[in-house]
């Protein structure tokens, strides 16, 4: 019994959603194929496209894997089952789309299907935190939460954790842009300050619920005034080749908004269309040649 999955990249942060707003793409992704076995326990047996650990303890979709088997084996008093994973890597490591959530839902997406559905898709974000843990330090919910649900995904509360589901218009698009360098998500976190001054947690509230409006309204002005961030950007944008000449002309070419990737290097652009989505890919890949960086660029509806 096997099952072969699509693993979305995903877009976290949105600028003003540090950790708890998330968008999942249609076409950007890695595969999967995720095995039941008669020998018990996880094992990751074929991993193409990528550099990565196979030893179960130290792969995002082991650690993921055993979390949730652990928990199964609990909740339903079950007995230890065996299951496979191959991996076809196509999302860069420290690329800022994802990489480490596409794996770690995927492996916990696959094995609930092989399982008959004992949990819900929300119930399994929490699963699929644990390999986020293992990639950054830190158990993050923002690139999970939207890689299993799919659509836009707030994390309302990490303690309990508490996912929503945000509706979303038809025709937002988003253009992904990867200059060709690894930042670590640990590393892009190390560059935070702890502490934020009320005046811009203020305005970054305001911007997420504005947002959050904007996405259920349909209201394509207010989700581009609300993709501002006053907190996490200015510490990290330091750390890609080009961001601001990318985020600007973004804007030239028709977004409602620009800002990091999840953690970036990855730079995003929502806009209203996919021919403005296209024509900010064109904008931000001459910005790239002219610099003379290797870059990837996806043109994706949200999904
Ligand atoms: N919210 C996380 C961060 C996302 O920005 O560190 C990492 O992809």
């Amino acid at each position: 019994k096997e099952i072969k999955l699509f693993c979305p990249a995903t877009i976290a942060n949105l600028s003003c959603g540090f950790d708890v707003l998330g968008l999942c793409l249609d076409n950007a992704g890695d595969e999967m194929i995720v095995r039941k076995v008669d020998q018990k326990g996880v094992r990751i047996t074929k991993i193409v496209g990528a550099d990565l650990p196979l030893e179960t303890e130290k792969n995002v979709s082991g650690v993921a894997a055993l979390a949730m088997l652990e928990a199964y084996e609990r909740d339903f008093s079950a007995i230890a089952i065996g299951i496979e994973i191959e991996i076809y890597k196509n999302i860069k490591a420290g690329s800022g789309i994802g990489s480490s959530a596409a794996s770690s839902a995927g492996a916990v997406f696959g094995i609930n299907e092989l399982l008959g559905r004992p949990y819900s898709r929300k119930d399994l974000v929490q699963f699929a935190m644990q390999g986020e843990k293992l990639a950054s330090g830190n158990a993050h919910a923002d690139n999970v939460a939207p890689a299993l649900l799919g659509g836009f995904t707030l994390v309302r509360s990490y303690d309990p954790l508490d996912i929503i589901r945000i509706d979303s218009p038809e025709e937002l698009y988003a253009t992904v842009v990867h200059p060709q360098i690894e930042l670590k998500t640990s590393d892009a976190r190390s560059v935070l300050k702890q502490n934020v001054s009320l005046k811009s947690a203020i305005m970054q509230w305001g911007n997420v619920g504005g947002l959050v409006a904007g996405l259920y309204t349909k209201d394509y002005e207010l989700i581009g005034r609300s993709l501002h961030d006053e907190i996490v950007e200015p510490l990290r944008s330091v750390l890609i080749p080009g961001f601001d000449q990318i985020k600007k002309t973004a804007y030239e070419n028709g977004a409602l908004g620009s800002g990091i990737s999840g953690s970036g290097p990855s730079i995003f652009a929502l806009s209203r269309g996919k021919e403005t989505a296209d024509q900010i890919a064109k904008a931000m890949s001459e910005v790239y040649e002219k610099m003379n960086l290797p870059y990837e660029i996806h043109v994706s509806k949200i999904n």
